[in-house]
């Protein structure tokens, strides 16, 4: 964890840009729009109208959240760098999405502080948090809620790092709002050893993939599927929000005559043990997927 010390900035050339874009850009964006995804899932009903993201880069965020939420009308991209809120602003207008997007070169602390009260119904900070000095970090989770209509999303990588940055965001939004996920009945969960992250498995181009090759040491070619892994908290008031029992929050693990699925729930993360001989509980656990929403507790008898 850094302290307060500045950090050295990740983007400092043209060039980083676009080695972000052809290398980060379709991990961030599996991940985002998969923590998206779950996120509308606890919230069916609802349909946001304007999304922000803070630290947008080429606009992943906005991305994945028009596709989350097609009737999206706005958007609006913060960043520090001009290069990259231009590539968000061709990015964009080639995806021919139809989205009023206004795009900010600011910095993430400035925008937090300044006097501006717009709100929006949907705030991203996406694999941000990692960039910024502790007394940052803290003055952005502190104050980013007055300008939220709806709900606001922390995601990070699914490293140590990550997780230890959104639990630390969970921890001081807990108690203050209402966790909507990946957490139960607004009920916050100490990570503990466990890590409570997800994952999503994307395809590159083929262009990409070749990139990726040139960066290889070894002479076999790289897979055209990778799985993005990646922690998040979301919280809002937003009504309508799902009652379930769990979230399986990891593979299924398959063991001599019985089964184990990793499941968070409002008690903790625990993991329920199926018996091969109980055929059709067993059938039904042994293909629940991680990240797979539990309506009722897992039968273990
Ligand atoms: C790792 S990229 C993430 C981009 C995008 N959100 C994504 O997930 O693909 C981090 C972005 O945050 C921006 N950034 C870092 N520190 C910032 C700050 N203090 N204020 C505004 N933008 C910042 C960087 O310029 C960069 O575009």
């Amino acid at each position: 964890m850094q302290g307060l010390n500045p950090i050295e900035p990740h983007i400092q050339k043209p060039t980083d840009c676009i080695a972000y874009l052809a290398l980060r850009f379709p991990a961030t964006y599996a991940q985002i729009a998969s923590a998206l995804l779950q996120i509308s899932e606890r919230v069916p009903e609802w349909r946001p109208q304007s999304v922000l993201e803070l630290g947008c880069g080429p606009g992943t965020g906005i991305l994945a959240a028009k596709s989350v939420w097609p009737g999206l009308a706005s958007a609006t991209g913060l960043d520090q760098e001009q290069l990259f809120l231009s590539l968000a602003e061709e990015i964009l207008y080639g995806s021919q999405m139809a989205l009023d997007a206004t795009w900010v070169k600011s910095t993430v602390l400035k925008w937090v502080q300044s006097e501006e009260k717009t709100t929006y119904d949907l705030i991203i900070v996406g694999n941000v948090l990692n960039e910024l000095p502790q007394e940052e970090r803290d003055i952005l989770i502190q104050k980013i809620s007055s300008r939220s209509g709806g709900i606001v999303v922390f995601i990070e990588p699914g490293t140590n790092v990550g997780n230890t940055l959104i639990a630390e965001v969970a921890g001081m939004v807990s108690g203050v709002q209402h966790l909507i996920a990946p957490y139960i009945d607004n009920t916050l969960v100490e990570n503990g050893d466990f890590w409570i992250h997800f994952s999503q498995r994307f395809q590159r181009p083929e262009f990409q993939r070749r990139i990726r090759q040139a960066m290889r040491e070894s002479p076999l070619m790289a897979s055209d599927w990778e799985d993005a892994k990646y922690c998040y908290v979301a919280w809002g008031n937003v009504p309508g929000q799902k009652t379930i029992w769990g979230q399986c929050v990891g593979h299924v693990e398959k063991q001599k005559g019985f089964l184990t699925i990793p499941v968070l729930t409002k008690e903790g993360v625990i993991h329920p043990r199926v018996l091969k001989r109980n055929k059709a509980d067993y059938n039904y656990a042994k293909n629940i997927r991680w990240g797979e929403l539990l309506e009722s507790p897992i039968t273990t008898s």
